[in-house]
């Protein structure tokens, strides 16, 4: 259905400007996507996402076919556009600071289009960019590529804040919207896009881009360190006689100050967003001569948490080398094909280095992890040809269908039944009592 008539140029069709077109686009939105990855643009023109998001697909194609998304990696096609995102991605340098190159090709290509413009544009940055980028780095490139034209452009930051699995439901219905406009104008456009798209104006910070900038970092930090200080919590709790993690942390978050989300103990955080705004967090401090030593300490617990499998695995089977380990999980997370700094990727590499043989499944990630190991590691089609004859099964990633495995399958299939659960989706009464060796991240196993 149509309801606006506001054209949107979205450059950079990763995860969050793919998601972002598509849902404009989905509701009657005029939506231009640009990338320069020309083979990811055929893919997309034909109603392929180039990774796994739950009803992603559907809504491309729909947008596609009703003639209110055009993706191109022709910058010319952004001509009528009002609304210009750059949501391309801001990686990490080898040392831990951010590579804005991407962001600064983005804003010089946007600044020759803004040259030719006769209407007021705005300029929205929803990549995830160090503080004063906003104002620093894309405003001197839009004002110089556009031969300073800057009373016929506005500029604001907002960032994103949704989660892969979960983006259409969280670009549909934000918790909330963060607009750091650089003046009046640029607020006044963007809220009133927003009005429109939304219906009803999510609950909305306004503020300048510095702050926005800021709070995308702080959250993401905040949110890694709640996972870091629960894992903390379920490693004491596995050496007192009798505590487990699962029930400590429902009691935690029954508080409404504390809240039950993100207190989740397993093998850690990954993923394209937390360990790399952690450590952008602590290397920007660093710059200022500020000591984020609480972000500090959870990047390097979470680092330290994924071996918490190895551990476990030890305990119940002792040597490992020449031990046929079946991975259930290699996905950062479920419902998500993604890898990218997963648990599974350190786990891989220390039980090679320990002399384990590897067999992993997960529903997604298999052609990603080929990518990575190639024919180091064996995949299996499905969780029962994955623990045919294996010696011990570790639980990575917490997909629904894992936590529906009883005793009765590892029993069956395994050569040695041990289970290792890293993401507690398996009932630990009903393992200890079922005779399978059995451990968890946050279990001490003894009452
Ligand atoms: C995150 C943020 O939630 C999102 O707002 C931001 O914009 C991008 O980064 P995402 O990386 O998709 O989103 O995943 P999320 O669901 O937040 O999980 C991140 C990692 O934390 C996963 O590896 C997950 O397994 C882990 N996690 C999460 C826990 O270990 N315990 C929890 O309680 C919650």
């Amino acid at each position: 259905m149509a309801r606006s008539t506001e054209a949107v140029g979205i450059v950079g069709l990763g995860y969050v400007g793919l998601t972002t077109a598509a849902c404009f686009a989905a509701r009657g939105v005029k939506t231009v996507g640009i990338d320069v990855d020309e083979e990811k643009i055929a893919g997309i023109s034909r109603g392929k996402p180039p990774f796994v998001e739950e009803g992603l697909e559907e809504m491309l194609r729909k947008a596609l076919k009703r003639g209110y998304l055009n993706v191109t990696s022709d910058y010319d096609a952004l001509a009528d556009a009002r609304i210009y995102y750059i949501t391309v991605g801001t990686p990490n340098t080898r040392k831990g600071s951010i590579d804005l190159s991407s962001v600064k090709s983005a804003s010089r290509s946007i600044g020759k289009v803004l040259r030719s413009s006769e209407w007021y544009k705005l300029v929205v940055v929803k990549s995830t960019v160090t503080p004063g980028t906003t104002s620093q780095v894309v405003r001197p490139l839009l004002d110089s590529e556009s031969h300073r034209r800057q009373d016929n452009f506005g500029l604001a930051a907002n960032p994103e804040f949704l989660r892969e699995g979960h983006a259409i439901e969280d670009t549909m219905h934000p918790d909330r919207l963060v607009i750091g406009a650089s003046d009046l104008t640029s607020e006044r456009t963007l809220v009133s896009f927003y009005r429109g798209f939304y219906r009803s104006l999510p609950k909305t910070i306004r503020t300048t881009p510095v702050n926005a900038e800021l709070i995308k970092y702080a959250s993401n930090s905040f949110l890694a360190t709640k996972i870091s200080f629960i894992n903390e919590i379920a490693n004491l709790c596995a050496n007192i006689p009798g505590a487990d993690v699962s029930v400590v942390a429902k009691g935690m978050g029954l508080d409404k100050r504390i809240a039950p989300s993100f207190l989740r103990a397993g093998l850690g955080y990954g993923g394209s967003c937390f360990p790399k705004d952690v450590q952008t967090l602590i290397k920007l401090a660093e710059q200022v001569h500020v000591n984020m030593s609480i972000a500090t300490t959870a990047h390097k617990a979470n680092r330290r948490q994924a071996l918490v499998a190895i551990e476990l695995t030890q305990k119940l089977i002792g040597d490992i080398s020449g031990k046929k380990i079946a991975m259930l999980g290699l996905a950062f997370k479920p419902d998500s094909d993604d890898m990218r700094e997963a648990v599974s990727l350190r786990l891989i590499r220390e039980l090679m280095n320990k002399g384990a043989k590897v067999t992993a499944y997960d529903p997604a990630a298999v052609p990603n992890a080929r990518r990575i190991f190639g024919d180091r590691i064996d995949y299996s089609k499905s969780v029962k040809e994955c623990l045919n004859r294996a010696d011990c099964c570790i639980v990575v990633t917490e997909w629904p269908e894992f936590s529906k495995l009883r005793p009765a399958h590892f029993k069956k299939l395994m050569r040695t039944p041990a289970v290792v659960d890293g993401r507690r989706v398996l009932d630990p009464q009903l393992f200890v009592k079922s005779g399978v060796r059995f451990a968890a991240v946050g279990y001490s196993g003894s009452t």
